[in-house]
């Protein structure tokens, strides 16, 4: 690749998830409003090597959930790093803060939630997917962004040019990427991990078959390895 990345430590990112992605760059989403359901998901993925995981807040009793997983952490799993996803706006970030959240993923760029993240020291991946969007996040004092929905925004290819433009940016990709085209993504520096659902297949989960998702995260992890060495 050509492109050269900012060292991971220029990140405004916590110093524990920036070694949790050095170790493994994967952010698998919990999509569940039930408490239970969320722990059990978080120790399959914890037990197949991913640490970080990100709570969408899609459903009803997402937050709780979230914050069920965030007060066991200790009990799940060492290393364990809970965020919230699908922030939509500042008292949702406020609140997920308050339930535990250690970062929080938007879908889009809201600078009140960016600049409110930065003064809390509270790491934050907003989305971006538009040059205007990804500068106006750098002028916001982010380096590093969501990159979604990746897949149908342009994948690798745009990413890639973001990129050359945008020197100090790290992205996450996020949307569309699946276990067969992770490690092109993860080929590019500027990815600091990927996102997504790919990990908890809801089939999956609702069979309480937890084995499915730990073996997910373990082939996820292996994959990352081998992109990245
Ligand atoms: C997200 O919010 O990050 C996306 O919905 C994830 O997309 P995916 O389901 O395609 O992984």
């Amino acid at each position: 690749m050509s492109q050269t990345a900012t060292p991971l430590s220029a990140t405004p990112l916590s110093a524990p998830l920036l070694s949790a992605f050095t170790a493994a760059p994967v952010v698998p989403l919990v999509d569940t409003g039930d408490a239970g359901e969320a722990v059990a998901i978080s120790r399959a993925l914890l037990r197949g090597g991913l640490a970080v995981h990100e709570v969408v807040l899609r459903k009803p009793g997402a937050m709780d959930a979230m914050r069920a997983m965030a007060g066991r952490r200790a009990e799940i799993g060492e290393g364990l790093i809970v965020g919230a996803g699908t922030v939509l706006t500042l008292d949702q970030a406020k609140a997920a803060r308050d339930a535990g959240a250690q970062f929080i993923v938007s879908p889009g760029l809201l600078d009140e939630i960016a600049l409110w993240c930065i003064e809390e020291g509270l790491p934050v991946l907003p989305g971006t997917v538009t040059a205007s969007e990804v500068q106006r996040a750098h002028a916001l004092g982010l380096r590093a962004v969501k990159f979604f929905p990746a897949a149908l925004a342009g994948g690798v290819p745009l990413l890639r040019a973001l990129s050359a433009a945008f020197g100090a940016m790290r992205f996450v990709p996020t949307g569309g990427i699946t276990a067969a085209n992770l490690a092109d993504y993860l080929a590019l520096e500027s990815v600091l991990a990927c996102g997504g659902s790919w990990l908890t297949p809801a089939e999956a989960v609702a069979a309480g078959d937890y084995d499915a998702v730990t073996r997910l995260a373990r082939e996820a992890v292996d994959t990352a390895r081998a992109a990245r060495g």
